[in-house]
Formats: structure tokens, sequence, C-alpha cells
């Protein structure tokens, strides 16, 4: 069986180092890299599993040591076939007998000497069961991120989440606390925002969550910024990630409109969380030169081909002068478009009216029928699919 490994470590030259060392091995390569070994690394993992069941994950401890150990558990609980390979500066008993604690299978002492990495992925390759059973049972994170501001970020992700609702338990969580565009979009203006499910987190369930925040009339829960802007409020990265962790856990599918700041601790997080990056642009120029540039940041930052697509919104297949085409616009960014949503006055009128394209029923036109194709072509859910809790 070939091997794959999923390298989570904060050091950007242990994950290079293990990249060099695979080389000498045949048959073997880096799948994934997590540039961070948080509380939800295993949200992550447990997606590359879903496509790689024979991954092994090595996890480096030295950064802090303390929370990689609870992330390795964590990640040990909900995938318990998983092979785990710790990795430190010190191999001292305690250390090692720690990391097998937590459920580590194998230890690779650090600075990494080739003949070491050969031994333990030799051990990795002889060891009995190694493949992760079954489908993750968790929901995921799907999000939009825009290239510009404009290119119909929060218009995709609220009409994401609006098709997709009648058929998964779905939550549409809005971090661009720029505006608060999506509860705009929907016509409604919530009591309670990020703010107070930051605040609740310690005592946080499914009662009092839903208690807490808006139920849209298509079924989805609803998580926006606070309505005032000048109000400063409390949310930060390890809040979100205990939040996503409680969100995986309880629902199907959340949809982020993720607005359009990489440098937001919050948003880095929860693009880290997901399944499925949109990258949103439109065809012109500036925002295909943008969607550039986007792409390379978030390949310095360990994300995948794999987890990054391409939306192109008001796409029209015989653009003007002044917009690239499909071709160019492949070209350019190297990958394939996943999906070209076509421009349609209805989706304004959507916006001044505050209910989404999607909560058309019989007065369908061409926009809601393509965001029910690319709903159904990103997440695999067929419309007749049964709603399970
Ligand atoms: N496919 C589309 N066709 C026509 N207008 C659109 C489309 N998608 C979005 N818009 C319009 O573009 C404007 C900006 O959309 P919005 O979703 O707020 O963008 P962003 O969140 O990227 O700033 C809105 O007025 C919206 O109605
Ligand atoms: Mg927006």
């Amino acid at each position: 069986m070939p091997i794959s490994l999923l390298v989570a470590s904060r050091d950007e030259h242990f994950r290079e180092s293990i990249r060099d060392s695979i080389v000498s091995i045949g048959n073997a390569k880096v799948i994934s890299e997590y540039p961070e070994v948080s509380s939800n690394l295993y949200i992550r993992v447990l997606q590359d599993l879903e496509r790689n069941p024979e991954a092994a994950l090595i996890v480096d401890l030295v950064t802090d040591p303390e929370s990689s150990l609870k992330a390795l558990e964590k990640v040990k609980q909900a995938a318990p076939d998983l092979y785990v390979i710790a990795s430190n500066y010190h191999a001292d008993g305690e250390t090692v007998l720690a990391s097998l604690r937590a459920g580590s299978n194998d230890f690779l002492i650090q600075p990494l000497r080739r003949a070491d990495f050969r031994d333990v992925m030799a051990r990795l390759e002889r060891a009995p069961r190694r493949v992760s059973s079954g489908s993750s049972r968790l929901g995921k994170f799907y999000s939009f991120l825009g290239v510009k501001g404009g290119v119909g970020t929060t218009t995709l992700a609220v009409n994401f989440a609006s098709v997709l609702a009648p058929r998964q338990q779905t939550v549409l969580v809005d971090l661009d606390v720029t505006a608060n565009d999506c509860a705009m979009q929907l016509g409604v203006s919530p009591q309670h925002s990020l703010q107070e499910v930051g605040e609740n987190l310690a005592r946080m369930d499914q009662a009092l969550f839903e208690g807490l925040v808006p139920r849209d009339p298509l079924g989805f829960l609803l998580v926006s910024p606070p309505e005032q802007m000048d109000q400063r409020f409390l949310f930060n990265e390890p809040m979100f990630r205990e939040f996503a962790n409680f969100l995986v856990e309880h629902y199907q599918s959340i949809v982020v409109d993720a607005g359009r700041w990489l440098s937001d601790e919050v948003v880095l997080a929860a693009l880290q969380s997901s399944a499925t990056i949109f990258l949103v642009t439109n065809q012109q120029f500036p925002a295909i030169r943008n969607a550039q540039r986007y792409i390379t940041a978030l390949m310095r930052l360990g994300f995948n081909q794999d987890q990054l697509k391409i939306v192109v919104n008001q796409y029209q297949k015989k653009p003007g002068p002044n917009l690239a085409t499909l071709e160019q616009i492949q070209q350019t960014l190297n990958q394939k478009v996943f999906y070209g949503i076509p421009p349609s006055a209805s989706a304004m009128v959507a916006v001044n009216r505050g209910r989404p394209v999607a909560a058309n029923g019989a007065e369908a036109g061409d926009l809601e029928r393509s965001l029910r194709a690319f709903v159904d072509k990103a997440t695999g859910v067929s419309p007749s699919a049964a709603k399970s809790a």
C-alpha cells in the first residue's frame, strides 16, 4: 500500500524536511499539510481521511506540547484507527509516554534524520490496521472568500445555505464584520450575534444556540456580527475554533461568508476548518489578478488545490472586450473554474426584497436553477436526500 502522509506542524522547516525526506522513499507522499496544531485539527484530518482513508498523520509537538497533545488526543478520538506519529526534540521517557497516552503509534525525533524517518516509515508500512474506517460523521464547512468587494460573495453564501437548508441541517455564519450583509440579504436584524455566541461558548449546547440565533424561514440558522458597527466585540480565533467544533458536531453543513480579509485570524481559522473554499471572482481583469494573489497566498498558508474551488459570478460565456474569457481565467489561475453563475437582475431584486433568490419557488429563473446545480455539484447531496438529525 502506498504511504500518504498528513503533516501538522506550525514549523514550516519541519514540514519542508518531511517533504524532502519522503522523496527517497518510494511510493510515499505528503497529501496535506496543516500549518496549525489546534483544537480543531481533527476537522481537517477527518475530511482528508474521507478521500485518503489509508493516510497517516505526523503531529509536531514542539511549539506547544500541551495543546498539541490535546489536539492529537481529539484526532485519535475522532479517528481511532488512524496511525499517528508524534514528533519532538526530546525523546525522554516522559515526552514519549505522554504522546503514547494521547494515542500516537510512533515517535519521530527532531531534528529529522533520514535513517530515523525511513525506520518510522517502514514501521508504518508494516502496521496491520491502518485504514481509517467509514466516512466522517462531522458536518462540513463551506467557505466563500471574495477576491474583491462586490463580486457576490455574500449573495452566493446566502443562496448556498438557502438551497442546502431543506436537505441538511445548515448554519450560515457571517464572518465579514465590515458589514452585516447576510442578515440584510435575509431581511432580519438578529438580536444576538457572534458576541453572545462567544460569551456563551463554555456552556454551549444545541438548545442554547438555537435559542440565541435566528432561524430563517428556509430552515437554516444565521450567526452574524453585531449590528452596531461602533460596538467593539470580542470573538477571537480560539473562540472560533471551539465554536467550529460545536458546529461540526451538531450540524451537517456550515456555510461561511468569509468576506475577503485573509489577514483576519478568525477568517483564516474558518478557512482552515473548511472542506471547501469557494474563491469568488467575476470576469473583470483586476478581479482575476486578485484571484491569482489569493491562490498564491492560500498555497503559502498550506491549503491545497483540492480544497480550493474557483467560482465565477455573473459569468458570461461570450464576454465583452473588457472581460476575461473562461480560457483566460483558467490559464491565468492555472486551475479549472469549478462553476459559473449567470448574471441576473433577480439578484438585485432579491437583495432589495430581503429574501434570497433561492427562496423563489414557482418563479425560478436561470439564476436560481444555476445556484441549485452549483450546490448539487459542490456537496454531492441530491435534492431528495432526507434530512437526518
Ligand atoms: N449573479 C448576479 N447577478 C446580478 N447581480 C448580482 C449577482 N450576484 C450578486 N449580484 C449583486 O452584486 C451586488 C454585490 O453582491 P454581494 O453579494 O453583496 O457582494 P460581496 O459580498 O462580494 O461584496 C449586490 O447588489 C448583488 O445583488
Ligand atoms: Mg459581502
